[in-house]
């Protein structure tokens, strides 16, 4: 693999079903970054949550917002940035779903996966600017494509 970064942008209309279209894009940029099989599921998954969350919390499901989604593989790592057109919010503010009084809720856990399938999930939010999420996923310093 080259050192330069290898960029893949989508946007998105606020639509649900256009869920399934990025995760699969998510699935073949990180084939081509040299993660494997599942690895590849990990971020896809990663992926599917944060889109619903822009879709959903941020966009409020209004089709005529849309989404963008810009992935870049670095040698070291695989960057994505999910930005909606929503008025953002603070992860901090987000209630821990592990804690005893949160156990039984049916919602709340999307961001506690996230964190779990990538090994950076930051949030930029400015007012009025919408929110973007910085998913970073590093790849194995002995991967294939970089011999
Ligand atoms: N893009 C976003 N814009 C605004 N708020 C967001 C965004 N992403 C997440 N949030 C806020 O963070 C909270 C937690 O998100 P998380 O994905 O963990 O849970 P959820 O979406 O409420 O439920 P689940 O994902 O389990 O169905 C959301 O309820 C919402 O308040
Ligand atoms: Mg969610």
């Amino acid at each position: 693999m080259n050192t330069e970064a290898s960029v893949v942008e989508l946007v998105l209309e606020s639509d649900l079903k256009n869920v399934e279209v990025a995760e699969e894009v998510a699935r073949r940029v990180s084939g081509t970054a040299g993660f494997d099989e599942e690895d590849q599921h990990r971020i896809d998954m990663a992926v599917h949550e944060t889109l619903i969350n822009a879709i959903w919390h941020g966009n409020k499901n209004d089709p005529s917002k849309s989404v963008w989604l810009r992935f870049e593989i670095f040698r070291d790592r695989l960057e994505i940035r999910v930005r909606d057109q929503g008025s953002g919010y603070d992860p901090k503010g987000v209630p821990d779903p592990l804690k005893d009084e949160n156990l039984l809720n049916s919602s709340g856990r999307g961001i506690f996966l996230i964190r779990t399938f990538m090994d950076e999930y930051r949030v930029e939010s400015q007012a009025g600017k919408g929110t973007e999420v910085i998913l970073v996923k590093r790849l194995n310093p002995n991967h294939s494509s970089d011999q």
